[in-house]
């Protein structure tokens, strides 16, 4: 089992080109470097994935029952149409952290529903990629709870 399952949605590959005045001058491949230091410094394993396509990120979170303790996800534009990731979230049970890169609740309307906080621990928005690293932690602590320490 992987401690920590972190799950990159749609665009979010682009990161660092794509709309930088939102989301960062910070490219996928830097918070993930990022991301593998801070895990090591907590003493978490981690996987990534990333994928544009709705079934792949679905499947994802299904095998993600029997491969990981925990996920911290940022489901992109799926955040706001996707019942069928709500739905595969729902069905696991370790602890789960939405993030978010922009502060979705200061942007578009269609931006401030999320359908998947609701089955979530808890979400970090709005600290552009400084939300993954901070949603690392969280679960980390969410995981200290849960091993009693
Ligand atoms: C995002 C916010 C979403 O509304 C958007 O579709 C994204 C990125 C964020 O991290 O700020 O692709 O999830």
């Amino acid at each position: 089992m992987v401690d920590i399952l972190v799950i990159f949605g749609p665009n979010l590959n682009l990161l660092g080109t794509r709309e930088p005045e939102i989301y960062g001058a910070d490219s996928m491949a830097d918070i993930l470097k990022e991301l593998a230091v801070e895990a090591e410094r907590l003493g978490r394993s981690i996987e990534i994935t990333q994928s544009n396509e709705e079934g792949v990120l679905v499947t994802a979170i299904q095998e993600a029952r029997d491969k990981a303790t925990s996920i911290l996800f940022n489901l992109a534009a799926y955040t706001h149409t996707s019942i069928a990731l709500r739905d595969a979230l729902a069905m696991f049970d370790g602890p789960k952290v939405e993030v978010h890169l922009s502060n979705n609740d200061s942007r578009e309307k269609f931006r401030q529903v999320s359908l998947t906080a609701g089955v979530s621990d808890g979400s970090v928005v709005g600290f552009g990629a400084d939300s993954f690293y901070l949603g690392l932690n969280a679960v980390h602590r969410l995981l200290r709870k849960r091993e009693g320490a």
